[in-house]
């Protein structure tokens, strides 16, 4: 019998993702990353999880943490990530990670560990609590990204240490007992833009540094207003582009191309004639218009208690149900007997 060619849809490459509950994300975040998640989920098949795990190797407040945690679930879905459509999981609620995380770090060396710059500059940041956690730190990344088979992981630049350790880690498994995981990429965001301090624009914007070097995705438009106003700029008064001599003011400009869409030539030349005034005003709208909506459907979301917990079940289901599929064959690869 002659076959019929169905046309089969072909299989979605799978992306995972994951960011820590450790304070409000940033507008830095919010542009570098989570902004991309959005536009990732047409196309790829996507996990995105709060890493809560990871948070604690820097001592935390339980009462924050849980807040945190369930805040950036709401935030996640107040971007636009359908629930439906993503996976939206809490790490500690798919004990698999820590489960494939401890069996890795029996295929990961010191030396290899040793050398990860994130992990010296915490342990310097913290030297008070220099704990196994935050050494061990990228092989429970590696185990959160192995577990689901994902082919891409979007990263900024400070992980991307962390994910050639999780390839070197897979292609070392792999090689022992046949093809167990599949060896992610890098994923490399088309629109992404690094979002420096307003106080100190040579530096990345953190949560962890003092209020005024960061908007916070939660700030009020008031807060807003007075974080842009008070943005270190330079002595200067021409509105141009040129990030070495002109941090400051470069970085509104690309707080304002990021969010408008427009060209960095085309907001160049619109302020052409006016001084830092206009650009911050300017920029002022466009930022409390981004986060206004997203601040109103987080609340939405957050005066809806028995909605997200019916999220990060569903989530935690799912996840859970991909993660075992890798786990079992790990465990029986290793030589552990099957219950
Ligand atoms: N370590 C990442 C960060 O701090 C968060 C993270 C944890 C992650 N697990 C991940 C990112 C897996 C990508 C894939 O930003």
């Amino acid at each position: 019998m002659e076959q019929q060619a169905t046309a089969v849809p072909e299989k979605k490459q799978r992306i995972l993702s994951g960011i820590q509950p450790s304070g409000t994300p940033t507008l830095g975040n919010y542009i570098g990353a989570m902004r991309n998640w959005k536009l990732l989920s047409d196309e790829y098949d996507c996990l995105y999880m709060i890493a809560d795990l990871h948070s604690i190797t820097v001592r935390q407040e339980p009462a924050k943490l849980r807040q945190q945690s369930t805040q950036l679930l709401a935030l996640l879905m107040a971007i636009g990530l359908d629930p439906e459509k993503n996976v939206l999981f809490l790490q500690s609620h798919v004990p698999q990670h820590a489960q494939l995380s401890w069996v890795l770090n029996c295929y990961t060396y010191m030396g290899e560990m040793s050398r990860m710059t994130q992990f010296k500059d915490k342990s310097a940041k913290h030297s008070d609590n220099i704990n196994c956690g935050l050494f061990t730190y990228p092989i429970l990344m590696a185990a959160d990204i192995l577990l689901y088979q994902a082919n891409l992981v979007p990263v900024g630049a400070d992980q991307t240490q962390h994910l050639e350790i999780c390839r070197d880690i897979a292609t070392r498994f792999n090689g022992i007992y046949g093809n167990v995981f599949t060896v992610p990429e890098g994923y490399f965001p088309k629109f992404g833009a690094k979002v420096m301090s307003l106080q100190e624009p040579t530096r990345k914007m953190s949560k962890s540094d003092p209020d005024d070097c960061f908007i916070s995705m939660l700030d009020n438009a008031d807060n807003i207003r007075r974080k842009i106003k008070r943005a270190v700029t330079d002595s200067d008064s021409s509105i141009a582009y040129d990030p070495e001599n002109k941090p400051g003011v470069s970085n509104l400009l690309t707080i304002q191309s990021a969010l408008t869409g427009e060209s960095m030539d085309a907001i160049v030349a619109s302020y052409e004639g006016k001084g830092y005034g206009a650009l911050k005003s300017q920029l002022t709208d466009v930022v409390i218009d981004t986060l206004a909506p997203i601040q109103d459907k987080f609340n939405q979301y957050m005066n809806d208690k028995a909605y997200l917990e019916q999220v990060w079940r569903a989530g935690a289901e799912t996840a859970s149900r991909l993660a075992d599929r890798t786990l079992s064959k790990v465990m029986k690869k290793v030589g552990f007997v099957a219950r």
